[in-house]
């Protein structure tokens, strides 16, 4: 079931425990953690890295994830990780992420809560909820720490509070020592200073860097005021352990037979953190908790008037298809015609919003506004107009 993240935070924060992040980089990454969630009766967020693109085709991943976290019988957000600019947070949204994670925290704080507070604003105007960051934490997901040993910089709890107060951000990741990818020894934690942050911060908060701390490290950050942690690296590593076995035991493999254990070894990770934070067993509550994400169908059936001929027709829908996909929060535009010569209305328009926030944004939006006033509206008078919430039925 595909659900608010900001219910599912509240949930968590509300009950002692907090939710996975779990990075996906290809489809035995999103079965595997689908199926681990399931067995654990775990609620938890797919998370799409910015910084892994390179490494599948986001646009050809995305339905997969979408359709994995409806059909899943526990409540899973889809989450964009580490979401650079406000391009990558429309597109994200497009695909249909319903949380986005805007990162610009190599940037000094005025900077980092600008870009924060512009692109929290494009993503509520989408309906969807905002992560943010605050203090640097080093380091490249799925790779040594060592290789990449930048300065991990502390988050300020006075800071924090008025970061997520000028930015409106719905969680807040911080940095209290933890760093990204694969560690040597377990780090410093500072869990005084993220207890100082959770009452500073107003906010759920997120540590990245999961992996490679010690059991009770992850209990203590529960304890301290963690409410999301992203983990990624000892995924990916299992993953690639169980690749590496295989092909030592029998060196001809084929392909199928090195991946055969792949699925099985990300899972089996992925429950041992879902035990660990605390989210195995509350699947159900959340559940309850939680709003169903809906989508919103804005459908026009429209005849145009006498005085336009094809060309000029199929011309306007075309550019209205560009110009119309590209508003944020819209999923798709799609123009049909009436299969029977006598339907009441020749023409449809059936344009895919992410959420019934934006019916509102939408309408405002320049580019709407443009299209619709000085193409549309003038030949098209002759029209019918709603918004439909997509209901479920399951
Ligand atoms: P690890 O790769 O260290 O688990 O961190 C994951 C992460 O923070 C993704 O945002």
């Amino acid at each position: 079931m595909l659900v608010h993240l900001d219910d599912l935070l509240k949930h968590a924060q509300a009950n002692g425990y907090a939710v996975g992040g779990y990075d996906i980089v290809g489809l035995e990454f999103l079965e595997a953690i689908v199926v681990a969630c399931e067995r654990d009766a775990a609620p938890a967020i797919l998370s799409l890295a910015e910084s892994h693109f390179a490494h599948y085709d986001f646009d050809l991943l995305m339905p997969a994830v979408v359709e994995a976290a409806r059909r899943a019988s526990v409540p899973m957000a889809v989450h964009l990780d580490h979401g650079a600019t406000a391009e990558t947070v429309t597109r994200a949204i497009r695909l249909g992420c319903n949380a986005v994670m805007v990162d610009a925290s190599h940037l000094p704080f005025a900077d980092n809560a600008r870009i924060t507070r512009e692109v929290a604003q494009l993503a509520h105007d989408c309906g969807v909820p905002v992560e943010g960051e605050l203090g640097y934490v080093p380091g490249v997901e799925g790779e040594d720490a060592e290789l990449h040993p930048g300065e991990v910089r502390m988050t300020e709890p006075e800071e924090a509070g008025r970061f997520a107060a000028e930015t409106g951000v719905d969680c807040l990741a911080v940095s209290i020592g933890t760093v990204h990818g694969r560690m040597r020894g377990a780090p410093q934690l500072d869990f005084e200073r993220l207890a100082r942050i959770r009452d500073a911060a107003g906010v759920p908060l997120v540590i990245h860097g999961g992996t490679g701390l010690a059991d009770e490290q992850y209990r203590a950050l529960v304890a301290a005021g963690m409410t999301k942690l992203n983990y990624y690296t000892a995924l990916a590593d299992a993953a690639a352990g169980s690749i590496h076995a295989r092909a030592a035991a029998r060196p001809d493999a084929g392909y199928t037979a090195l991946l055969a254990g792949v699925r099985a070894a990300i899972a089996g990770e992925v429950s041992r953190m879902n035990g660990l934070l605390g989210a195995s067993g509350r699947a159900a509550d959340a559940r309850a908790a939680c709003r169903p994400w809906r989508e919103v169908v804005h459908a026009i059936a429209f005849n145009f008037d006498g005085t336009r001929d094809q060309d000029w027709q199929r011309d306007a829908l075309a550019r209205g298809v560009a110009s119309l996909s590209a508003i944020p929060g819209v999923r798709a535009v799609e123009v049909g015609t009436a299969v029977w010569e006598g339907a009441r209305y020749r023409h449809f328009w059936n344009i895919r919003f992410a959420s019934p926030a934006v019916v509102k944004s939408y309408a405002a939006h320049p580019q709407h506004v443009d299209y619709a006033d000085r193409v549309f509206r003038p030949a098209a008078a002759d029209r019918l107009s709603t918004d439909y919430r997509i209901d479920q039925h399951d």
